[in-house]
């Protein structure tokens, strides 16, 4: 049993000229002992003042580094040693994601734990279907891109199943679009301005199904820092397409449409699949975030399953 979290030493690959490889995840990844996930899963109070100082230190150090000034995401491992015990991996992740922040409820209905996983629908059909209860790829985005700001400073996912085939997660910087963009002040204007996203059915009695916020906001400490973004392409189209609501103009398309371009650039994408007992916080205001197309093992009890939390930093 480790005794104590560290960085990662997961075994690594070398390429053919004996290069070692590192999975992009193994970069920013602190492997927990055996003992620091049992305490997690713990019958003890739901908040992770109970845990050593130790742990809580280095994950705070390293959710300053790598999410908030380095890439973005951060991941713990160790969890699978619980994979036999789903209600204690629960517990485990709920006390593990309150290491990052307050949980928030991801829904009118106020779940604080969501399973991600293939619910059939496809992105943004039907009233209130999420792109976390489809397969598909792509549609890069940003959680909560249905509710209005705040969005959730940072969202997590611990991997229980991976899919057979797929289900990588692919991620894109607002900075690395911020800068491709520098040179078309006349998109980055428009995105800078309120769009109406649909609701997907949140909005409480009353209220309108849309929310209007821009995809890009000033977000952080420095003046004029413009680096927030919120975003999902359907939800958007869907909300303008509501009665009452204008039709997107043709520079918010074009807009939209150079966004897109970039969110499916090669070059800007960094992909990694999450593997069983890795939990990964992301940053939600600085990421966008998708998969590649999923195909589940055939029973549907080993079939693509992730636990996810939405999470308020404390102020
Ligand atoms: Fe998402």
């Amino acid at each position: 049993m480790r005794s104590s979290p560290g960085r990662a030493a997961r075994p690594a690959e070398a390429d053919d000229e004996g290069k070692i490889l590192l999975r992009p995840f193994d970069r920013v990844k602190i492997e927990l002992s055996e003992e620091s996930v049992h305490l997690l899963a713990g019958p003890g109070p739901r908040d992770p003042h109970h845990l050593p100082d130790e742990l809580r230190e280095v994950v705070a150090e390293a959710l300053i580094r790598d999410v908030h000034d380095g890439p973005g995401v951060l991941v713990l491992g160790g969890f699978e040693c619980l994979a036999d015990d789903e209600e204690a991996l629960r517990r485990a992740f709920l006390t593990g994601s309150r290491l990052f922040g307050d949980l928030m409820p991801q829904n009118a209905s106020g779940e604080l734990l969501r399973e991600v996983r293939d619910r059939g629908t496809r992105i943004g059909e039907g009233r209130t279907t999420r792109y976390s209860d489809s397969r598909f790829g792509g549609s890069l985005h940003t959680d909560g891109a249905e509710a209005p700001l705040p969005v959730p400073d940072y969202f997590t996912l611990l991997c229980v199943h991976q899919a057979a085939l797929g289900g990588a997660l692919q991620l894109v910087h607002a900075r690395d679009v911020v800068r491709e963009l520098k040179d078309r002040p006349e998109v980055l204007d428009v995105l800078r301005q309120p769009f109406h996203f649909d609701r997907r059915g949140d909005e409480g009695p009353g209220e309108p199904p849309t929310t209007l916020k821009p995809v890009l906001f000033a977000d952080g400490d420095a003046p004029g820092d413009s680096l927030g973004v919120t975003y999902l392409r359907q939800y958007i189209e869907v909300g303008h397409a509501r009665p009452g609501v204008p039709d997107l103009t043709a520079a918010q398309v074009a807009a939209l449409d150079a966004l897109d371009a970039l969110l499916a650039d090669p070059a800007l994408i960094s992909q990694d699949r999450q593997q069983p007992g890795e939990l990964a916080v992301f940053n939600n205001k600085r990421l966008l975030h998708g998969r590649t197309e999923f195909t589940d093992h055939g029973g549907g009890d080993r079939s693509r399953l992730l636990f996810r939390t939405w999470i308020r930093r404390p102020a």
